[in-house]
């Protein structure tokens, strides 16, 4: 699924005032200062223990995240399996999914192109399409199904994303929106809110699905049939459209969908990313640099696609995870997927992508939630992530072998104008940071390390090694060690999270 690496042509540069803390500090902490601060460590090998310089840019955002920016999806093959043992009426799911709330929920994947909705609507529209899927059989989503996972996203304050069934095609080729109709009537009769759409799933994939082809033109004819039929329900007229939902995005596929027509009916241009397959199982793969700078070069293939045809179209990765064809077996569901996963959403909010949904919340060995509903170590991240991070992203220098990532803090939860600076040590030494602009300041420490001694492959998280579990179906408060200025050293193997409140930068103010 790894696509043609571009050049990456698209920033947003808001230019707005620099920041207090920058303005004031800048005479004192230089960027030339190090050597004469003696800072190199007394350590025999110099590549490792001479600090990595951070310098942040104030002056520019790269990006926004916002409150929805990380989202999580359910597969469509759970509703084939009738939601395996997830049990929506649970208390402890329940707290788990609204701890991530605000957020998007995408219920879509390979198998939403062959589901049938079988709902009895109670008036006559009837449904005259069937499914063109010459290598597989169809399966149907029963009323019922649909009543829960619709009661459950009402229940916990999910923003729902729904996948219609692209595979349900007319004798000439084209979308038969009669299912996707009785569907929306169905919903608009019991008042199901529905925030956007999709039109099938990874359509540059069909023929090794499903055996069947869908030309990009024809999927952005067919977008423009789902947007009239949205119009026909007050409900979901105001509802978006997300497409094409590529995996990766082949120029021939993911450009001609938008220049073929789609741009003018997405809210977003959409695609999915994953690394490595599954099957791989290569546990060094989730520490290695090389691997992690593989998403970048997809990114920028996908805005200069997108800029190509559209100067404004928002990107969302609306589906993606660590490894494809449900994650790595005993990695992707443990303490080690963290690397990827947080060095994805600094790549994707520095490069400007809008929203990330996480496959998945559950089923497969990529969710946040396991199957027997308890978190996995990537759920403690991703609602960290939600409570510490938000607003403008900065561009902040680090070194090949680290990633150091800077954004406003979340105002939800630290005073207006904090930064946030997350670094990842994927290796296993330790690396100290010399953050320059920031050394002088006291800072709020979420550092991220294994919850027990299987390390790598723990299945669980230790925040300020303190193991995080649920406690009687809670969550337990996930407090920050308050830490003196200074340098900041980083432990092998993990992920820190600092917040400066005095750092009162301008654009985080607002
Ligand atoms: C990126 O866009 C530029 C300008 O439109 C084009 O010249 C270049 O070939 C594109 N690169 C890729 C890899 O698509
Ligand atoms: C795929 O479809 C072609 C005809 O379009 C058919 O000849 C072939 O046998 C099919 N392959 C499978 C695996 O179903
Ligand atoms: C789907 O529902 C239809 C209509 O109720 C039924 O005829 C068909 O057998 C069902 N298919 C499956 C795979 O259950
Ligand atoms: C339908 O849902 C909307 C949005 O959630 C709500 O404002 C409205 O009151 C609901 N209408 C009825 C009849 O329940
Ligand atoms: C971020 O800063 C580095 C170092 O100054 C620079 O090379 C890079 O182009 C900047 N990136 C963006 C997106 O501005
Ligand atoms: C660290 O990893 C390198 C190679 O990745 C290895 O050569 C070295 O022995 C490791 N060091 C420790 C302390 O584990």
């Amino acid at each position: 699924m790894q696509v043609s690496v571009a050049p990456f042509l698209f920033a947003i540069l808001c230019l707005f005032g620099i920041s207090r803390a920058s303005q004031h500090n800048a005479p004192h902490f230089s960027v030339n200062n190090e050597k004469g601060r003696g800072r190199t460590l007394p350590k025999k090998d110099n590549s490792l223990v001479t600090p990595v310089v951070v310098n942040i840019n104030f002056q520019q955002s790269l990006g926004t995240i916002t409150s929805h920016f990380v989202g999580v999806t359910i597969d469509t093959g759970a509703v084939e399996h009738n939601w395996a043992t997830l049990d929506f009426s649970s208390k402890k799911v329940q707290t788990l999914a609204r701890a991530l709330v605000p957020t998007f929920f995408r219920l879509g994947g390979t198998s939403a192109d062959a589901m049938t909705y079988v709902l009895d609507t109670g008036r006559d529209h009837s449904d005259h399409s069937t499914i063109m899927a010459p290598a597989k059989p169809g399966f149907n989503m029963t009323a019922e199904q649909w009543v829960t996972i619709n009661e459950f996203v009402q229940t916990v304050g999910w923003d729902f994303i729904f996948d219609f069934n692209a595979l349900k095609r007319n004798a000439d080729g084209s979308w038969n929106p009669d299912n996707a109709r009785q569907l929306l009537q169905f919903s608009a009769d019991r008042n199901y809110t529905i925030a956007g759409f999709e039109m099938g799933n990874e359509y540059n994939l069909f023929k090794r699905m499903y055996n069947t082809t869908l030309s990009p033109s024809q999927l952005a004819k067919d977008v423009a049939s789902l947007q009239s039929l949205l119009s026909e329900f007050p409900k979901y007229y105001g509802s978006f459209i997300i497409g094409p939902e590529t995996a990766g995005s082949p120029a021939d596929y993911f450009e001609t969908f938008l220049a073929a027509g789609g741009s003018k009916v997405v809210r977003a241009a959409s695609f999915h990313h994953y690394y490595f397959a599954g099957a791989d199982r290569i546990l060094s793969h989730f520490t290695n640099v090389k691997i992690m700078d593989s998403f970048k070069h997809q990114v920028d293939s996908v805005f200069n696609q997108t800029r190509s045809v559209d100067p404004l179209l928002p990107v969302w990765l609306s589906e993606t995870s660590s490894a494809y064809n449900g994650g790595a077996l005993g990695q992707s569901d443990r303490f080690v997927a963290g690397f990827l996963w947080l060095d994805k959403l600094g790549v994707a909010s520095s490069k400007g992508i809008q929203t990330v949904i996480r496959q998945d919340f559950y089923g497969g060995n990529y969710a946040l939630v396991d199957i027997d509903l308890n978190p996995n170590p990537d759920f403690w991240l991703t609602v960290l992530y939600k409570r510490i991070v938000r607003g403008a992203v900065f561009n902040a220098t680090g070194r090949h072998d680290v990633r150091v990532y800077a954004a406003c803090a979340n105002t939800d939860n630290f005073k207006a104008g904090s930064l946030v600076l997350y670094m990842l040590n994927p290796n296993n030494y330790s690396v100290t940071f010399d953050m320059t602009q920031l050394d002088h300041m006291p800072r709020q420490r979420y550092t991220l390390t294994a919850g027990d001694s299987d390390g790598l492959v723990s299945k669980f998280v230790s925040l300020n090694g303190k193991k995080l579990e649920l406690v009687n179906d809670e969550l337990p408060d996930l407090k920050p060690e308050m830490a003196p200025s200074g340098l900041e050293t980083v432990a092998p193997y993990s992920y820190t999270f600092l917040v400066f409140e005095e750092a009162r930068v301008s654009i985080c103010l607002h």
